[in-house]
């Protein structure tokens, strides 16, 4: 493919805006030919921002435009399954953020819808696969270096926001597990080499957030799962970090092991004065991520132009589901919960 990709945005919110920038100005071979949202402020910025034309309040119309090749949705998790089979149907490729979606009908749906249009790619934004070090992890443990991998730890804890915006975002989001844990997740069966997941178990606490207990979600949740073969996982999520965004893992092996992203610094300054010895704490996932949302974008463009194959499947997606509702309902039922 010589031409542009042309592609259409969907849900310009807290990451959509970033996504958005990304694609207007630093992802080659594709052009941001057109935005979606309902919010009027955000289709403002998609005019005066992102220099977009082709700005639509309802998706259906920005799908009814036969100049986008690609839709990429940045939107409500509630909302991922319903917009990419419509994509698909369309006859665009789609991007979805993660999940893939809240339950396992939806999951199998859109898995049905890509099966009839294989043509057509589908990519699911499990970013942490795009980030450099955990490829790296990921290709130290395929080739062999720290034997057979058997237990992956592996958390993702974000900095208290004291206006609590998770707290709005959590009728939509999944809880806790479904919205931060399932990067964990995917991690895990990548690391792990996607081994059958049998039982999980999980607890949590509301630390600073009482709001979430009317929907059954926590600010701080602990699961285990088990898998086949006898590897397991521990994952962590919280929301309540005072210090900063810390998202790591560590995967043990029989022969050695690996530890990803700990002490999250944000920079290579180390302080040294009366107060100690320190350094500066990553605030968010984007500063953490920023490089591997941009890798992953390069891939979906070089995907949909036929350049090269995804690794990351649809299949990885629905498992990822799977997993994270099991730890879900045990978390309510107080229960391991088989998967
Ligand atoms: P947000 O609430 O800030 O943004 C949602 C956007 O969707 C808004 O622009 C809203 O106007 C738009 N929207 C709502 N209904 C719509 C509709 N019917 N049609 C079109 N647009 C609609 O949410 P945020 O934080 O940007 O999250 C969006 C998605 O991104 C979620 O699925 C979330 O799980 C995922 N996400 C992924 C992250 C990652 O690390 N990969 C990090 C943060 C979010």
């Amino acid at each position: 493919m010589t031409t542009s990709l042309r592609i259409g945005i969907v849900g310009l919110g807290r990451l959509g805006q970033r996504h958005a920038q990304a694609l207007a100005f630093g992802t080659r071979n594709c052009t941001l030919t057109a935005a979606c949202s309902p919010v009027e402020s955000e289709r403002v910025y998609a005019t005066e921002q992102l220099g977009i034309a082709q700005v639509y309040s309802r998706y259906e119309d920005l799908l009814a435009n036969p100049d986008i090749d690609a839709v990429v949705l940045v939107t409500p998790t509630s909302l991922h399954a319903d917009q990419a089979i419509a994509a698909l149907q369309a006859g665009k490729h789609v991007f979805v953020e993660k999940p893939l979606a809240l339950n396992l009908p939806d999951c199998e749906r859109v898995l049905a819808e890509a099966a009839k249009h294989p043509e057509l790619v589908a990519m699911v934004g499990f970013v942490r696969r795009f980030d450099p070090s955990y490829r790296a992890a990921q290709a130290s443990i395929e080739a062999g270096e720290i034997g057979r991998p058997f237990i992956v730890r592996s958390q993702t804890c974000d900095q208290n926001d004291p206006d609590g915006f998770f707290v709005k975002f959590a009728p939509t989001s999944g809880g806790i597990f479904m919205d931060c844990s399932v990067h964990d997740i995917d991690l895990a069966r990548w690391m792990l080499g996607r081994p059958k997941a049998l039982r999980a178990y999980a607890t949590g606490t509301i630390a600073l957030h009482p709001g979430l207990a009317e929907f059954g979600d926590v600010d701080n949740g602990l699961a285990i799962v088990d898998f086949e073969g006898g590897a397991k996982a521990v994952f962590y999520a919280s929301r309540t970090m005072a210090h900063g965004h810390e998202t790591t893992t560590e995967v043990i092996g029989t022969a050695g092991k690996l530890l990803v992203g700990e002490h999250a610094a944000r920079d290579r300054v180390v302080r040294s004065d009366a107060h100690g010895v320190r350094h500066a704490v990553l605030k968010d996932f984007y500063e953490r991520f920023e490089t591997a949302f941009a890798a992953e974008m390069g891939d979906f463009v070089a995907a949909c132009r036929g350049e090269r194959a995804l690794t990351l499947t649809l299949d990885d997606a629905m498992e990822a589901t799977r997993i994270g509702l099991a730890i879900s309902r045990s978390l309510a039922s107080g229960m391991p919960e088989v998967i």
